[in-house]
Formats: C-alpha cells, sequence, structure tokens
C-alpha cells in the first residue's frame, strides 16, 4: 500500500522559500548599493562648501547643466527631477525592507535574547542597521521632498536653508542615521553577496568610512550655519566673482 502525505501548498512555500522573497533581496541590495553610492557622491559635492563658497557654487552649476544656459547658471529644474527619481528609489528600498522588521514584541525580545547570547558582531550591525532604518523612515522624505518643492541650491541659497529655515537640526539626525546606515548596508551587501572573505577588513574600513563621513558632514553643516549667520535676510543668491 503506497502512502501518500499531502503537505497544503502553505507549507511547502515555509520549506521552499518564496520565489518572490529571492527577487525582493536582490531588490534590497541593488536599491541599497544605489542610494549607499549616491550618498558617498553626495556628501563630498555636498562638502565642498568646505573649499569656498565659489566651489560650492561651480559644483551646483555643473550638476545642474549650467554648460547648457546662456548664462552658465544651471535649471534647478535637473534638481527636482533627479530628487523625484531617488525619492522614488527610496520608496522601493524601504517597500522591501519593511518585510524583515519584527512586527512584534516577542520578535524583539528573541532578538535581543539572540544578541546577548550570541555576540556577533554581524548581529549587532544588523540590529543597528534596523534602528537607523527606522529614523530614515521618518527623516529622508522630509529632506527629499524639500528639494524637490525647494530644489534651489548655492552658497548663500543652502546656508539661508540650513541656518535661516533650521535645516540644520533635521541634518543633524540625518547625518549620523544615513551614514551608519549605508556604510553599514555596504559592507553587509559585499559579505552577503561573497564580494569579499576579509570581514574583519571591512568593517573596519565601514568604521573609518563612518567616522570620516560624519567629520566632513559636520564641518560642512558649521560653515552652513556660520555662513547663514552672516547673512541677513532677505537672502541674495551668491554671484561668484568676476561675473
Ligand atoms: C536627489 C536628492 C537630493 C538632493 C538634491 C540633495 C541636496 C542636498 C543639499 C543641497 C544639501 C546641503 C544643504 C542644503 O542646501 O539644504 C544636502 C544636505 C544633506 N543631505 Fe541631501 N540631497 C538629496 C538626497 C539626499 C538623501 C537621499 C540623503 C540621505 C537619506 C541625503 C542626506 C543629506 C544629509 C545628511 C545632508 C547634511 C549633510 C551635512 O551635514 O553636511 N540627501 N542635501
Amino acid at each position: 500500500m503506497t502512502v501518500r502525505t499531502l503537505l497544503p501548498a502553505s507549507s511547502i512555500l515555509g520549506i521552499a522559500g518564496h520565489p518572490w522573497s529571492a527577487k525582493a533581496d536582490k531588490i534590497q541590495s541593488a536599491t541599497g548599493i544605489l542610494l549607499g553610492c549616491f550618498l558617498l557622491v553626495h556628501l563630498h559635492f555636498e562638502s565642498s562648501i568646505l573649499l569656498g563658497k565659489e566651489a560650492f557654487y561651480q559644483v551646483v552649476q555643473i550638476l545642474e547643466g549650467g554648460m547648457f544656459s546662456e548664462t552658465g547658471h544651471g535649471f534647478p529644474i535637473v534638481t527636482k527631477i533627479f530628487s523625484i527619481l531617488i525619492l522614488l528609489v527610496v520608496i522601493l528600498h524601504a517597500a522591501v525592507a519593511l518585510r524583515r522588521f519584527p512586527a512584534q514584541l516577542g520578535q524583539w525580545r528573541a532578538l535581543r535574547r539572540h544578541m546577548n547570547v550570541i555576540k556577533h558582531k554581524d548581529s549587532h550591525a544588523w540590529f543597528w542597521q534596523l534602528v537607523t532604518g527606522f529614523i530614515l523612515f521618518f527623516l529622508a522624505p522630509v529632506h527629499i521632498f524639500t528639494m524637490i518643492t525647494n530644489p534651489e541650491i548655492g552658497p548663500h541659497l543652502s546656508a539661508e536653508r540650513v541656518y535661516h529655515a533650521n535645516a540644520w537640526l533635521l541634518y543633524a539626525l540625518l547625518l549620523p542615521a544615513v551614514v551608519i546606515h549605508a556604510m553599514i548596508g555596504l559592507y553587509r551587501v559585499a559579505v552577503k553577496w561573497g564580494f569579499t572573505a576579509n570581514r574583519s577588513g571591512l568593517r573596519k574600513l565601514a568604521k573609518v568610512m563612518i567616522i570620516y563621513l560624519i567629520t566632513i558632514g559636520v564641518f560642512s553643516l558649521v560653515s552652513y550655519i556660520y555662513l547663514g549667520h552672516g547673512l541677513s535676510l532677505p537672502i541674495e543668491p551668491y554671484v561668484p566673482t568676476g561675473h
């Protein structure tokens, strides 16, 4: 006599894993790499204010396509469209990341127990990515929406936003959260997809990058505050010398 064991479809999925899950994993890594690389470039461009107003002005004009206008002045619409694209990538990244979030108190307790018992550095890194991801869920859209609705960037215009419109408060919270999240994220992607076997070297690099990016970010923020403090309202956009 043959005995057939019929498994309900749901339990087969439970064993084999849902095909969507592998796809969601790839989307999460791909959008994460894109956003992590964007952040690395973004913070460097933005820190050109440390080299002076002229340097930051020129970076903005190049990024906004100043070479295509007769006056040499860029088009803020470029920033607006790019910001909408980045927002879409952030939404996609958050949507696939949400499924990993511990949803119930019991799951949080299990995670904490696991971290206390298995003192593995990667579990701690994952925990910090979870916490910073939660913070970014609220802070990142505020900044990106501002760049969509008010895309004018320049030494004076940015200083006005940072100092007179109090965006420094947002940036002071956003900067550490996004830098930690992005660097741990890039580290985890590199380990997960087997880009390197040298975990401890990569962990050190991630730590150095976190300290480096927060440092240039804080110095830039202080520059904008200092600049904004020296400007009286209404703010006149910066005009480079010799124009
Ligand atoms: C394409 C969209 C974006 C544009 C056009 C943009 C532009 C800017 C600009 C011009 C500043 C300088 C201050 C100001 O003018 O207000 C700034 C600061 C900042 N942005 Fe963005 N940003 C974008 C997306 C993002 C994203 C997705 C993140 C990370 C979630 C981010 C994180 C930051 C941080 C942390 C600062 C403060 C840096 C510091 O403290 O020196 N930005 N952004």
